[in-house]
């Protein structure tokens, strides 16, 4: 379970990326967060683990977010960054994936066999071998998911994973996290991704949460969304007509 309260991040020009924000995702839940540019969706992943200074309370499998849990907290929660070129920093495949697990100084032969059954449960066995980085976007994406994955988090969140996704890329990559038991917060402009893999979606606008329901409630909602910046699902269609 992931249970955030009253949490605010301030930068240093004093902007509040995030504010105020009290939420509790449950086990196995998946939840979307939506908002425009600049709504706080970063702010709220990245202060997550951490990565971000903030107040308030973050507990992550009950273990409360502070210095000294730093790093068993970022062994509960996973993020998968809005860009993969930030979080594939090894010159091969193998490496990257590899890199957590030898950090924690797993034998060799066990990384193997862990490698070997997440690259199969991603369907992208082929790129195991591949000696460098030169892959697709979506490949890419998928090769970070699993530099995450590696790890076993039982808490997944994910920044805008459908930027930069052609569209079958895109599909399979839907496929892949809906398949996934992790509780998830997928941050997303992209809607319809958001209703195909999130029964729960949490609006936000300026910082704060303006929204929090059923996504088949909210996403469709034309007036709720048009408030926060946001086309609705449906709306570019209709334009088309
Ligand atoms: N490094 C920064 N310094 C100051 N303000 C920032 C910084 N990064 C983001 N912000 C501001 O924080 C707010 C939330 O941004 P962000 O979390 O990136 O939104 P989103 O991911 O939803 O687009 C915005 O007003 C943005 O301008
Ligand atoms: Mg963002």
């Amino acid at each position: 379970m992931l249970k955030i309260e009253n949490l605010t991040v301030t930068y240093p020009d004093q902007t509040k990326g995030i504010d105020d924000v009290s939420l509790t995702v449950m086990d196995g839940e998946s939840v979307a967060l939506i908002g425009a540019n600049g709504a706080g969706k970063t702010s709220l992943i990245m202060s997550l683990v951490g990565v971000l200074p903030s107040s308030g309370n973050v507990f992550a499998e009950g273990i409360k977010l502070s210095e000294d849990t730093l790093s068993e907290i970022r062994t509960k929660i996973g993020v998968v960054f809005q860009n993969p070129d930030d979080q594939l920093f090894m010159p091969t495949i193998y490496e990257n994936i590899a890199f957590g697990l030898r950090n924690i100084e797993m034998p060799e032969k066990q990384i193997k066999e862990r490698i070997a059954a997440c690259l199969a449960l991603l369907k992208i066995e082929k790129l195991g071998s591949k000696t460098a980085l030169k892959i697709s976007g979506g490949e890419k994406r998928l090769v970070a998911l699993a530099t995450v994955l590696i790890m076993e988090p039982a808490i997944m969140l994910f920044d805008e994973p459908t930027a930069f996704l052609d569209p079958k890329a895109r599909r399979n990559l839907l496929q892949v996290l809906n398949a996934l038991p992790h509780t998830k917060l997928i941050a997303t402009h992209d809607l319809p991704f958001a209703a195909e893999t999130c029964q729960r979606s949490i609006l936000i606008k300026n910082g704060k949460i303006f929204a929090d329901g059923l996504s088949q409630d909210i996403l469709y909602d034309a007036q709720l969304m048009d408030k926060c910046g946001v086309e609705a699902i449906g709306v570019y269609e209709r334009k088309l007509k």
